[in-house]
C-alpha cells in the first residue's frame, strides 16, 4: 500500500511538472472575482507576475497540506496581487512597543485551568457581531476594540449591536487612527469618554476625520480594562472563558497568514515579539485529531481566511504573540 501511495504521488506531481502550466484563465477568473482593473499594460504585466509568484506558493504549500505536512490550508483572495513590501505596509495597525503599561493585568486562579471546557465559541452565544471590512486603513486595532466592546455589551444586555470603529479612529487621540493604535487607549477612550457610538449612528469611513461623537447615538460604555499577563495562554483562556471575546494583537506579516483559508494555522517563522496586527479572539477549541486552536475574528472581510476566521494554534509556544498584547474591556 505504501508503495501504491508514494508512486500516485509521483505520477500526479510528474503530470503537474510536465504539463506547461498557463495561468491566463486563473488570472482572468481572479480579476473578473476581485473586480481588478489597473491603469495601463504595464502595471497588469507586473501585478500579475506578483499574483503568479503567490499562486505558484500557495499551490506548493495545498500539495503539501494535503500531505499532512500542515494543519492548514492557504488560497488566494483579495491580497494575492500584493507584493511583500505592500502587505508589511498594510499590516502595521499596531506601532511597535517601547514599554508596556501592565498595571490593569487581570488575576486567576491557576487551579481553574484544569476546569476549563474543551469549546468555547461566542458566536454560538449571540456575543460575535459580523465580520467587517476595515479597508486600506490602519484601524485593525479600532475594529478589535469595538469587538471586545460588543461582547461584553450582548453579555449584559442580551443585545447585539455594531459599534463604531470610526468613533475610536476620530477620537482616540493617544493613537494614530488609520496610522494604527493600541486597544487599551480605546477602552481609555470609551471610558473618559462616557460612551462609544453605534456603527449606525457613527458609520464606518476608513479615513481619518475630525472627531464628531455624539452622545444620542451612545450604545455602550466602559469602566476600564484589564490585560492578560503577557504571553500567558492559560490566561487568555481563561479571560475567553470567564468574560467573554479578548482583544489580541499578533504578527501577521508572513504571506502563510495572508493566505490563510482554513485549519490551524501554525508557522513557526511567526514572530511573537513583532506585534502587528489586531484581532478578536472569540473562543478556543480542539480538533478531533487533537490540535488545540484560538477561534479568531480577524476585519479583512468574509473573503478572507475562513468566512473571515482564523483558527490559530493553542498551547504552541505564544504562537504569534497572541498572548503577548491581550487585553478586555471591563463593562
Ligand atoms: C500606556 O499609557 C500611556 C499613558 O496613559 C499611553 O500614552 C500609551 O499609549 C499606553 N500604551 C499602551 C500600549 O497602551
Ligand atoms: C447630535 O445628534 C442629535 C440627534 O441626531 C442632533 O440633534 C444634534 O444636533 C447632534 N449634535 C451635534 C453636536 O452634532
Amino acid at each position: 500500500m505504501k508503495m501504491l501511495g508514494s508512486l500516485c504521488a509521483l505520477l500526479l506531481l510528474g503530470t503537474s511538472l510536465s504539463l506547461p502550466l498557463d495561468l491566463s484563465g486563473r488570472w482572468e477568473e481572479w480579476k473578473m472575482m476581485q473586480n481588478r482593473r489597473y491603469t495601463g499594460q504595464e502595471e497588469e504585466t507586473w501585478r500579475r507576475a506578483v499574483w503568479e509568484k503567490n499562486y505558484r506558493q500557495v499551490e506548493a504549500h495545498n500539495r503539501e497540506a494535503d500531505q499532512g505536512l500542515h494543519t492548514y490550508w492557504q488560497g488566494m483572495n483579495q491580497f494575492s496581487d500584493w507584493t511583500s513590501e505592500e502587505w508589511a505596509m498594510f499590516v502595521s495597525g499596531i506601532p511597535p512597543q517601547v514599554t508596556r503599561n501592565s498595571t490593569n493585568v487581570m488575576s486567576f486562579d491557576e487551579a481553574d485551568v484544569q476546569r476549563l471546557p474543551k469549546f468555547v465559541d461566542y458566536r454560538k452565544k449571540g456575543m460575535v457581531t459580523p465580520v467587517k471590512n476595515q479597508g486600506p486603513c490602519g484601524s485593525c486595532w479600532a475594529f478589535s476594540s469595538a469587538g471586545a466592546l460588543e461582547g461584553q455589551l450582548a453579555k449584559q444586555t442580551g443585545q447585539l449591536v455594531d459599534l463604531s470603529p470610526q468613533n475610536l479612529v476620530d477620537c482616540v487621540t493617544e493613537n494614530s487612527g488609520c496610522g494604527g493604535g493600541y486597544m487599551t487607549n480605546a477602552f481609555r477612550y470609551v471610558e473618559q469618554n462616557g460612551g462609544i457610538d453605534s456603527d449606525m449612528a457613527y458609520p464606518y469611513v476608513g479615513e481619518d476625520q475630525p472627531c464628531r461623537y455624539n452622545s444620542s447615538g451612545m450604545a455602550a460604555q466602559c469602566k476600564g480594562y484589564k490585560e492578560i499577563p503577557v504571553g500567558n495562554e492559560h490566561a487568555l483562556a481563561m479571560a475567553l472563558w470567564k468574560v467573554g471575546p479578548v482583544s489580541v494583537g499578533i504578527d501577521a506579516t508572513l504571506s502563510s497568514f495572508q493566505f490563510y483559508q482554513k485549519g490551524v494555522y501554525y508557522d513557526p517563522s511567526c514572530n511573537k515579539d513583532d506585534i502587528n496586527h489586531a484581532v478578536l479572539a472569540v473562543g478556543f477549541g480542539v480538533t478531533v485529531k487533537g490540535k488545540k486552536y484560538w477561534i479568531v475574528k480577524n476585519s479583512w472581510g468574509e473573503e478572507w481566511g475562513n468566512k473571515g476566521y482564523i483558527l490559530m494554534a493553542r498551547n504552541r509556544d505564544n504562537l504569534c504573540g497572541i498572548a503577548n498584547l491581550a487585553s478586555y474591556p471591563v463593562m
